[in-house]
């Protein structure tokens, strides 16, 4: 069976790591097969490859996303069922997808690959630990300890609504405000959970409980301020908000982070200005050289970003040899993003 190409990386053998698995048989200049597809690796094979001389090989990633989403429904599950869960526990759930974004610099590929997990809730879990992971490292974190805990206060953060009645919870509408009220509840039931542990410490337990509140006071549940609010809480609002928006759906079955990013720079106010434009920035990095199908129908290189006109990049038209500017055409926009 071929392998979906979101679910491979290619990875030079020196970033290897025991366990990765082989996507396609490498041989020897002669025609011998040395390894073959789906062999996971041992210290010894990746030795062999450095021997070899063979510089970039293609792993095969599809069991960091199915295993991350297993283990976060196993988490999930223990906490419905009022169960302790420890830090160790989320640390090692989680970490297989930590090595991938620390393994893996373009986060926006790394994003859409989650995308394809077809389970909101689980996907959602996995996504904020990524993004708060990726978007603490942009401000500037280094200390791993630090990373791999707002990692977890990102994956952790909507735990206590494994305790807000299903039908609300599930309910495809728009929640009345009495069930609104008791679904703000998700951060209290939270923080609850990760003290009946009591080894998660007050950080990722502020992160837990202020991931609603907001930069201007419109938040919940005490509508506190600026610096009133965590940092840790802060990163997961933007990294929470940005996944809200893109699993509206509301643009197209597939999402644009180009049109998201630019939803996301108009909530500016209620959240952290300067992470807000730090996650822009990164993402349009990410973005940049990525091929994208244009509302008439062509496809395109995006070849140059800019925070101001956010869903308006300049673009290397395939077909013909030349570079539309998006933002001169208001008849063009992006539909969908192809190849990042
Ligand atoms: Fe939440
Ligand atoms: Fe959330």
């Amino acid at each position: 069976m071929p392998i979906n190409e979101l679910y491979t990386k290619k990875v030079d053998v020196d970033n290897l790591i025991p366990g990765d698995i082989i996507a396609n048989d490498i041989y020897l200049t002669n025609g011998a097969l040395v390894i073959r597809n789906g062999t996971i690796l041992s210290d010894r094979h990746i030795e062999a490859l450095q021997r070899m001389g063979k510089r970039i090989v293609t792993i095969d990633i599809r069991n960091v996303y199915i295993n991350a989403v297993e283990d976060s429904k196993i988490i999930m599950k223990k906490a419905e069922d009022g169960k302790n869960i420890t830090p160790e526990e989320v640390k090692t759930a989680i970490s297989p997808i930590l090595r991938e974004v620390k393994r893996e610099r373009n986060v926006s590929r790394l994003l859409l690959e989650l995308q394809s997990q077809d389970e909101y809730t689980f996907q959602h879990t996995i996504n904020i630990g990524v993004i708060s992971l990726s978007l603490a490292k942009w401000m500037g974190c280094t200390d791993n300890d630090e990373l791999v805990r707002i990692a977890m206060a990102g994956t952790l953060h909507d735990i206590g609504k494994s305790r807000i009645p299903r039908p609300i919870l599930r309910k495809p509408g728009k929640l009345t405000p009495g069930e609104f009220e008791i679904m703000k509840k998700h951060v209290f039931f939270g923080k609850k959970i990760l003290e009946k542990d009591g080894t998660y410490g007050s950080d990722l337990e502020c992160a837990i409980l202020q991931h609603h509140e907001r930069i201007d006071g419109t938040g919940y549940p005490y509508g506190l301020k600026g610096d009133q609010i965590h940092s840790y809480a802060k990163i997961v609002a933007v990294a929470d908000v940005y996944h809200a928006l893109t699993s509206k759906r509301v643009y197209k079955d597939k999402v644009n982070p180009f049109r998201v990013l630019e939803h996301l720079k108009k909530n500016i106010d209620s959240l952290d200005t300067e992470i807000v434009l730090t996650f822009i920035d990164n993402m349009l990095n990410c973005l940049l050289g990525c091929t994208v199908e244009l509302s008439n129908g062509e496809v395109g290189k995006v070849i140059f970003t800019d925070r101001d006109k956010i869903s308006k990049p300049l673009i290397k038209l395939e077909d013909r040899n030349e570079v539309l500017q998006l933002g001169e055409r208001k008849d063009i926009a992006i539909s969908d993003i192809l190849v990042v």
